[in-house]
């Protein structure tokens, strides 16, 4: 039996894993001028978001190393071949969906990601585990550069980016979407609308919260 990717990217990854957590201090920094309703109001608003990320430019922000294993079980237990990001960051994240296209036999991987520095560290990360081969990093606003040329077939989505532009981001993939298509959303409780849509009766999703903050919704129809 041949080695998982994940497996042989455990030293990068525990590498990007321990330097996100060690950046946690400079994310309070970032925002520490900010009142905590202020903090609130940026993290929902759908116009404040640059602001607060571009605060945030230099911290990795990452998903846990639950949600990141648990993206590259989904990618493999889905036969994923095309997976869509909202939110590249760092690329660790990136990094557990592009070994689940590599371990799947490949695939196409859109992420996206407006703050310069942010792709190109990404861009090192996968070229360093050798997986950018499989990845196509959108730089820019993703309301736009996820608004063209998708894969007529979607099959795993991860939103990770402003919080509050989850429901105008699912817009942009939801015709792509096929049934049993699951899309993982990262801290959705700050992303209210998001929730009641995949969560109403009828709204062709099945959802539920899954471990710390995360929403994991499968299109049903
Ligand atoms: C929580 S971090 C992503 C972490 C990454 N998924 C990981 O686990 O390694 C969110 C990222 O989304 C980016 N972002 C937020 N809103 C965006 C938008 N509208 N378009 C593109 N990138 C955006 C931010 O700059 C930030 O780097």
């Amino acid at each position: 039996m041949t080695t998982p990717t994940i497996t042989s990217l455990a030293p990068l990854l525990e590498r990007l894993f321990d330097e996100a957590e060690a950046a946690n201090g400079a994310i309070h920094a970032a925002i520490a001028d900010l009142s905590d309703a202020e903090r609130a109001r940026m993290m929902r608003s759908k116009t404040a978001y640059r602001d607060l990320y571009g605060r945030l430019k230099d911290v990795p922000l990452a998903v846990s190393r639950e949600t990141g294993l648990l993206l590259y079980m989904l990618a493999r237990s889905s036969r994923a071949k095309a997976i869509v990001e909202f939110g590249t960051s760092f690329g660790i994240s990136t990094l557990h969906l592009a070994a689940g296209l590599r371990d799947n036999g490949g695939g196409r991987l859109i992420t996206s990601e407006f703050e310069p520095s942010k792709a190109a560290r990404a861009r090192d990360n996968l070229s360093a585990a050798g997986l950018i081969d499989l990845v196509d990093i959108r730089e820019g606003d993703a309301l736009k550069t996820l608004s063209t040329d998708l894969p007529d077939t979607v099959d795993l989505v991860l939103l990770d980016g402003a919080k509050a532009l989850y429901p105008e981001i699912l817009d942009l993939v939801e015709g792509h979407l096929r049934p049993g298509a699951i899309i993982v959303a990262d801290n959705a409780d700050d992303s209210p609308d998001y929730l009641a849509r995949v969560r109403a009766p009828g709204s062709g999703y099945m959802s539920t919260p899954f471990a710390e903050d995360v929403e994991l919704s499968v299109r049903i129809s």
